[in-house]
């Protein structure tokens, strides 16, 4: 059984030698360290939501809502004895995370997902890779442990059923349809710096790989800058699909047996939807912000999603997670599992797969913290007697 929280003990030993850690040991001083770091385009693309980022701040404004009751004298076990381990998907997870689908990590590190991918494995949780990548599904499927694959449909089923089939034979254990995205968002960040790096050629090497993309091509994209111009040209035709209903559900459904999770979903109607075209669980999850600015907080969408659906599908959850406790309220409230956005991306960009590493194992130390302070043995033990919500 692990113990992420013996992160705790190497830390306080260390100190007798008079170490103290390299890297920020929060979530808030990740970002904050990033930001004196990194180029101000890749700060502003990761850190950046829509408009007036209402709906960013309203994630982490729900969560200041709701509040953990912990349990005293219950006789709880001891750090090494709890189980955060859980079944997700299929998945077999050493604890109810996964790293959340975030494109063109090139931004912050060369083969930022492949680092991903191997920091992942090394801690036993899972990683869901995104579409819009900077390392192919295949060279992601070679370095990963458990992991997923962040479908964004293309305007076009024969590619999608490629990225798709790719995923299927590199490894991918679920299909992750992120339907909140048939469009970027208003972004101003990225707008003032004029900045959106798929124009640049970066994030769609999935794109430039898959034969379906290809041959729509009239000459290879690494002929020449303008055979790749246009292979950018035909990317940005291809990319969004304002088309995509329930029912093409059917369609993934027939052309893989993998578990089908749809992200980006937060009106119980729409997770009735879904899952009533077979999807087999939900991710509630406004993409961190990025797309509508107003819409609902994640953590205030989850309850209703999981009285509407969770009898049939699995509702997982993101937006807002920045600490063990808010993975604790989470499941606490229904989710199975959480995936982890922007706080691992920072450290990427910080220090590479030690950085991305070390954010997970902040994460995880403080989850197995708190369910261990809270009375619990296990992590499939939080439910919703140890929450209160205040004003
Ligand atoms: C994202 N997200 C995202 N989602 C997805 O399905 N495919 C993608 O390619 C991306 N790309 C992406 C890039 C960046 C820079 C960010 C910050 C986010 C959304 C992501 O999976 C997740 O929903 C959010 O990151 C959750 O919000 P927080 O917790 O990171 O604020």
């Amino acid at each position: 059984m692990s113990s992420f929280v013996d992160f705790q003990n190497e830390i306080y030993l260390a100190g007798l030698g008079g170490a103290v850690p390299e890297l920020p040991m929060t979530a808030e001083g990740l970002a904050k360290r990033a930001e004196e770091l990194l180029d101000p385009k890749a700060f502003a693309y990761v850190a950046g939501s829509a408009s007036a980022e209402r709906t960013a701040d309203a994630n982490r404004a729900a969560f200041e809502r709701h509040r953990i009751l912990p349990r005293m004298l219950r006789g709880a076990t001891g750090p090494g004895a709890r189980d955060l381990s859980a079944e997700v998907l299929g998945t077999r997870l050493a604890a109810p995370v996964l790293t959340a689908p975030i494109g063109v990590l090139e931004l912050l590190h060369d083969k930022g997902e492949v680092l991903v991918a191997k920091a992942t494995k090394e801690l036993g949780i899972g990683c869901v890779l995104s579409t819009a990548a900077s390392s192919t599904i295949e060279e992601v499927g070679a370095a990963a442990g458990e992991w997923w694959y962040q479908l964004y449909w293309p305007n076009d089923h024969e590619l999608a059923r490629s990225f798709v089939r790719r995923a299927e034979q590199a490894g991918a254990k679920a299909i992750v349809v992120t339907v909140d995205t048939p469009a970027m968002g208003w972004r101003p960040r990225d707008l003032e710096l004029a900045h959106l790096p798929f124009l640049q050629g970066k994030g769609i090497a999935n794109y430039l790989s898959d034969p379906v993309f290809r041959a729509k091509l009239a000459t290879r994209p690494e002929e020449s800058e303008d055979a790749m111009r246009a292979a950018i040209l035909t990317w940005i035709g291809l990319f969004g699909n304002h088309s995509l209903r329930p029912a093409d559900l059917a369609r993934l459904r027939e052309w893989t047996n993998l578990p089908i999770a749809v992200k980006g979903i937060v009106h119980p109607d729409d997770a009735r939807q879904v899952v009533d075209a077979g999807a087999d669980a939900v991710v509630v999850s406004n993409h961190g912000g990025r797309q509508v600015d107003g819409a609902i907080a994640a953590l205030d969408a989850l309850t209703t999603v999981v009285a509407t659906v969770g009898d049939r599908a699995d509702v997982l959850f993101d937006s807002g997670i920045r600490s063990g406790s808010d993975v604790v309220i989470a499941l606490a409230l229904g989710a199975k599992a959480v995936l982890y956005g922007r706080p691992w991306a920072y450290g990427l960009g910080i220090a590479g797969q030690a950085g991305v590493r070390h954010a997970l194992r902040l994460l995880l130390a403080d989850f197995d913290a708190t369910v261990g302070l809270s009375g619990c043995v296990s992590a499939a033990e939080l439910n919703r007697s140890l929450i209160a919500s205040v004003r």
